[in-house]
């Protein structure tokens, strides 16, 4: 059985396996060498980054005054103020507020964000995550921070979130900056901590764009059916077929496995490389393929965690449908695979075992084992993946033998909310934009209906996860750029709304 604890952004893959062959679960991001690496956005290149790279000197611990607390780490920022108006005229500053990975990685992920600092003058600041990248806390060095639970108990949403308002105080400090607004940007985890730095400091941040944030996905607020009913639904609605080949072939993966020369029938329909193959190993490298292609449905090529089509869905499809394919399965879905894992034709062979993490994800696991535990593994008779249920204590069994750590499941709702959310920040909380697009699994744990005039709910039917914040393109549909103006326009009225304020503020009596 395959145990998914799928990370957001990128998301992570992880998947845990009880192998007869390892004694010990394996709980790794399944990202096989055989892939490219997402190639840079041209104006991303090593030597013409559009930004300067800044590191301040953060505080370990913000909640506790114990000596050790008092320990600091080095933690990262990218900067780019060409189109800063400056603190003169309280030019705003946009802030990124990063999530589970290196923090360059969801820079070049968030073109919008360059897009629209012209039009508003904006400076931007994206800054990386405590325990990512290289904003690693016991003197930088990886190995130190994730040794065990008594130093991976500094990386929480919480202390991030700390972290954010720390830094950006002292930023707006050093460039006599006190006045001007900020608006803090984020998707999906980075999008939670946007959305709930809004909440939680008011008096930093005006406004929060929250981009296919899962808020919701906690404790019994969400069905864990949810996420996978979205992922069946999306290559449903493109083919019956497709949708009963791939549901049809799990147990034909293990029916061939238990035969004798199985594996070795499933190895050459797959192309897998010469090393490590079991029937678990390939469910669960087929099944990420599916999951984050439905996660990346986008409409325009892209080359986010792998060079993908337009509409990545529809090719799968596409292939699982060709008629020149028979009614062989594993071909059906070796070409399916091929769209995620080998669009630039240049695989020669799909590794199974490779764990491989090139954009440094590896920490959420840690935060799935404390506060992050968000059901979304539960399948439902209808599933496009094997019928399971939502199994808590096997989550807890995990953590317990990788950390020796009990996760704390209830967490995130006392601390952010979560429960009755509409009824909570109806009268409590503003400008935030919670952005969702339908096709993205993770929006089965978005905010999809407005609060109140100013929380307020954008909902794209075509859209996939967080697609508003990718880079334009002249083949974007009409329904992505109304989202992106009409996130404009918010974000307009709540400059406005603030300039007006600090206009008239001694007018108030
Ligand atoms: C800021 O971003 C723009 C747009 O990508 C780029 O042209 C400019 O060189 C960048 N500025 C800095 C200081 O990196
Ligand atoms: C973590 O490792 C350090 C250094 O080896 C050790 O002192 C500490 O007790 C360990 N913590 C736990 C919870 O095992
Ligand atoms: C602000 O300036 C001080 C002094 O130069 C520096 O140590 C600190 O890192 C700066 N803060 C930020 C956020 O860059
Ligand atoms: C969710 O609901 C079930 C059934 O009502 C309850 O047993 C459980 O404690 C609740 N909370 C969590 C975190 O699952
Ligand atoms: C697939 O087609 C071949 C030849 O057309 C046939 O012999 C075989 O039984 C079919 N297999 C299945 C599973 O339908
Ligand atoms: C990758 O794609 C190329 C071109 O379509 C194909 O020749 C090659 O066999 C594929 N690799 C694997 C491992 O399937
Ligand atoms: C849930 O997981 C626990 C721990 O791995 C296991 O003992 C239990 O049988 C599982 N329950 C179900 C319904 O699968």
């Amino acid at each position: 059985m395959a145990i998914r604890f799928i990370s957001l952004w990128l998301s992570l893959f992880f998947i845990s396996l009880f192998s007869s062959t390892l004694s010990i679960p394996r709980i790794g991001p399944a990202f096989p060498s055989s892939i490219i690496r997402a190639e840079q956005q041209p104006s991303f290149a090593t030597s013409n980054q559009p930004y300067r790279i800044k590191f301040f000197t953060q505080i370990l611990d913000h909640f506790n005054y114990h000596p050790q607390s008092y320990q600091t780490f080095q933690q990262r920022y990218l900067i780019n103020d060409t189109f800063w108006d400056g603190p003169k005229n309280n030019a705003p500053i946009f802030v990124y507020t990063g999530n589970e990975g290196e923090i360059e990685w969801f820079a070049q992920n968030t073109g919008f964000m360059f897009e629209i600092a012209p039009h508003f003058k904006a400076l931007l600041v994206f800054i990386e995550h405590r325990f990512y990248g290289e904003s690693i806390p016991f003197g930088g060095d990886k190995n130190a921070a994730y040794k065990n639970s008594s130093t991976l108990g500094f990386l929480s949403s919480t202390q991030a979130l700390a972290d954010y308002a720390t830094l950006i105080i002292d930023l707006k400090k050093n460039l006599s900056a006190q006045d001007s607004p900020v608006v803090v940007f984020g998707g999906s985890y980075g999008g939670m901590l946007a959305a709930w730095f809004r909440l939680k400091y008011p008096h930093v941040a005006i406004g929060a764009l929250a981009s296919s944030s899962p808020v919701l996905f906690f404790e019994n607020i969400t069905s864990p059916y949810g996420f996978n009913d979205i992922i069946t639904n999306d290559f449903r609605s493109e083919s019956e077929n497709c949708y009963k080949v791939i549901k049809g072939s799990w147990q034909q993966i293990e029916d061939t496995a238990n035969q004798p020369g199985g594996l070795e029938v499933l190895r050459e329909s797959f192309k897998i490389c010469k090393n490590y193959i079991s029937a678990n190993y390939l469910e669960g490298w087929l099944q990420t393929a599916l999951v984050y292609t439905a996660m990346t449905d986008y409409p325009t090529p892209s080359n986010f965690l792998n060079p993908l089509p337009a509409y990545p869905v529809k090719q799968m499809c596409k292939a699982i449908d060709d008629p020149a394919l028979g009614n062989d399965t594993f071909a059906k879905l070796h070409a399916a695979a091929n769209i995620y894992y080998n669009y630039s034709g240049a695989a020669k062979c799909f590794d199974l075992a490779d764990d491989s993490d090139p954009h440094g994800l590896g920490g959420w696991q840690w935060q799935a084992c404390t506060e992050m535990v968000m059901p979304t593994d539960g399948n439902s008779q209808d599933s496009l993946f094997p019928a399971s249920s939502w199994n808590y204590s096997e989550r807890v069994a995990i953590c317990q033998r990788f950390y020796n750590v009990q996760p704390r499941p209830t967490w995130i709702t006392t601390e952010f909310g979560g429960h009755d959310i509409e009824r909570v920040l109806k009268r409590f909380g503003s400008n935030v934009i919670f952005f969702n697009g339908l096709r993205d699994p993770w929006s089965a744990g978005g905010v999809l209906k407005s609060i109140s005039k100013s929380i307020v709910a954008i909902v794209a039917k075509e859209g996939a996860h967080h697609v508003d914040l990718r880079f334009s393109t002249s083949e974007d549909p009409e329904w992505l750029k109304d989202v992106r103006s009409r996130e404009v326009k918010i974000i307009s009225r709540w400059l406005s709304q603030y300039y007006h304020t600090l206009e008239t503020a001694f007018n108030i009596n």
